[in-house]
């Protein structure tokens, strides 16, 4: 299964100056994106093989310090030939270059996968497509298996109105991607069986923590 906006959001394109892009934290959309890494790290210290989805050019994986396996995942050859040349001193790391959406058709989890990881990735997915990740992530992890997640995200409606007042000049940018509703992805993730935590870094950046019950 595709992604609808896969080849819009295929960062090949804009690979060659992510990275310096994403340091400029005064644009609010970057803003808590180092944080958010430092976060990362804190919270995958008990993970043993992760998935790390959207992993464009590698900067979190580069976070997890201790780990047998990690598959990252990203559609955009460019970013993942980034990621691999930054990564290649790390052991154990596979580029897999796949949709989020079609990754778990074509993966087992014999691997043993205890956690899934994602940095501002999901918000490429329309909302009834995070949705149906989401269930393909809860039909895979095991019991207890992890989810963190760090994102572009609403509060709910009127913290999106309320941001665009803030920020006029993004709002073009805001309404062409899918910046999560944390009200709306909550209820999803909860009502599979998650429990979840939620994290804020900035105005736009926020991190969910969850464990499969
Ligand atoms: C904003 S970058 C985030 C990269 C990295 N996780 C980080 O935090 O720096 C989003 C990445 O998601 C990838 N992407 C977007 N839509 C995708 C999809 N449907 N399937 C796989 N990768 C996708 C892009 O190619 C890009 O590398």
């Amino acid at each position: 299964m595709k992604s609808k906006f896969v080849q819009k959001f295929n960062h090949d394109p804009i690979a060659n100056g992510y990275d310096t892009n994403i340091q400029n934290e005064n644009n609010p959309i970057r803003n808590g994106y180092s944080n958010l890494m430092k976060w990362i790290k804190s919270k995958t210290k008990q993970s043993n093989i992760l998935v790390d989805l959207g992993c464009g050019t590698g900067n979190t994986s580069k976070q997890i310090t201790s780990y047998k396996k990690i598959y990252c995942v990203d559609i955009s050859q460019n970013m993942l030939n980034i990621a691999k040349n930054k990564l290649k001193n790390n052991n154990n790391i596979v580029f897999v270059q796949n949709d989020l959406l079609d990754f778990f058709d074509n993966f087992k989890n014999n691997k043993k996968v205890d956690t899934i990881i994602s940095t501002y990735a999901i918000h490429h997915l329309t909302q009834d497509e995070k949705h149906i990740l989401f269930e393909k992530i809860f039909n895979f992890l095991p019991k207890n298996g992890k989810i963190i997640f760090g994102d572009l995200m609403f509060k709910n409606k009127k913290h999106e109105n309320k941001m665009k007042n803030k920020y006029p000049d993004l709002v073009e940018d805001f309404d062409n991607e899918f910046y999560w509703h944390i009200d709306n992805e909550l209820k999803k993730l909860e009502l599979l069986g998650f429990k979840i935590k939620v994290k804020r870094f900035s105005d736009l950046s926020w991190g969910i923590y969850g464990i499969k019950q």
